[in-house]
Formats: structure tokens, C-alpha cells, sequence
């Protein structure tokens, strides 16, 4: 299966995914990467592994209905098979979207519904969270639909809290949980789709 990666930032779910494939080894090859932002610590890493990479940012089109053909267009180009997002904080056009139903997955640092939609991303989620004095949180891997963190949920994992964890705490914690989990989805995704 052909790859792509979606990243805004640090990209270390990105270089979760890819160890685990080369360990594993999973038939998969990442393909494309896909940033809004130049110069990301994702970015630099997909170049290290030479991954094609592509910066697409909806303000240089002409208009949405350009960008969203840029975008589909560039995963046909590239015949990938699978979308996954990592810590992607653009929205994905809704014609990829529906291209890619039941083969594009996001990773969301909350046990969704809690803690999902509109503003519930990276370090706000894990502050919700502390003030909400939780239990337990986790993170969420699932199908992307056209509202934020609404989509099918393919896979959860959990962590337990004692109530005084700081939100930086929480988000060290739910990330070492995500790198586990999200090539876990991924590799249940592929196997469903033999
Ligand atoms: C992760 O917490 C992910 O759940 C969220 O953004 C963060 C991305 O981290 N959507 P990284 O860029 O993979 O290090």
C-alpha cells in the first residue's frame, strides 16, 4: 500500500509509523508527505527518509475549488492508497475526504468523543483534561469524516492519572501511547483491506 502522511509539526508519530514498518516489516511504502508549514521537524525528517515532499497551503490557489483539486489530484498522481494524518491542524478538503472514505485515518490525543472538535488540539486537550481532573485519558485513532474528530473509531488506547499531572505531563504520557497505537491502527487497517 502507497502512503501519505499529513504533518503541521514535530512529526514524531511520523517517525513512529515508519520504524514500526521497517521493523515489522508492513507492506507499506510512505510515498508522500503532505505539510501546510514549511521547515516542520516532520518535514525535515520525511526528507531524510526521502519521502516526495509537498507543501500545500490553501491561500497560493486561486480558490478552494483549486486547492481541493490540487490536493486529489496530487495523492492520484502519486496512486496512494492510504491518508494518514499526524498532527495535521488544516482541514482536508471535503472531495479528498469523500476519495479517500474508510482510507484516511487521524490521530487525536483524547479518549474521543471527550475532548475532540473545534480548538481541542495539542496542548489544549491535555489542559481540558487536567482541569476536568480526569482519570484516565488516551489517545484515538479514527476514520476521517468532514467535522473534526467525529469520524468511525478504529482503535483507543488508554492511560491511567492520578489527578496531578500537568497538562505537559499528560501530553509526554499520551504521546508515548500514540506512537504504539497508531501503527497498530494502521496494520489493522491494511490487514481489512486485503
Ligand atoms: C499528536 O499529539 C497528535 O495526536 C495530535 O498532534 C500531535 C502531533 O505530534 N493530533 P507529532 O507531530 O506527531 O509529534
Amino acid at each position: 500500500k502507497r502512503i501519505a502522511v499529513c504533518c503541521s509539526g514535530g512529526g514524531s508519530n511520523l517517525k513512529a509509523l515508519v520504524s514500526y514498518s521497517q521493523i515489522k516489516p508492513l507492506p507499506v511504502t510512505f510515498t508522500l508527505f503532505i505539510s501546510d508549514k514549511h521547515g516542520t521537524g516532520a518535514e525535515v525528517f520525511a526528507n531524510k527518509c526521502g519521502i516526495r515532499c509537498k507543501i500545500l497551503q490553501q491561500r497560493t490557489y486561486t480558490s478552494e475549488a483549486c486547492y481541493e483539486r490540487a490536493f486529489l489530484d496530487l495523492l492520484r498522481a502519486e496512486h496512494i492508497d492510504i491518508v494518514l494524518l499526524a498532527g495535521y491542524l488544516k482541514r482536508v478538503p471535503s472531495e479528498v475526504v469523500k476519495a479517500y472514505k474508510g482510507r484516511m485515518l487521524n490521530i487525536h490525543p483524547s479518549l474521543l468523543p471527550k475532548f475532540g472538535g473545534a480548538g481541542m488540539y495539542g496542548i489544549h486537550v491535555h489542559e481540558a483534561v487536567a482541569k476536568a481532573k480526569e482519570k484516565i485519558t488516551g489517545a484515538t485513532v479514527h476514520f476521517v469524516d468532514e467535522e473534526f474528530d467525529t469520524g468511525k473509531i478504529l482503535l483507543q488506547a488508554q492511560i491511567h492519572l492520578n489527578g496531578t499531572e500537568s497538562p505537559e505531563e499528560i501530553a509526554r504520557k499520551v504521546l508515548d501511547l500514540e506512537h504504539k497505537l497508531y501503527p497498530a491502527a494502521l496494520e489493522q487497517l491494511i490487514s481489512s483491506m486485503h
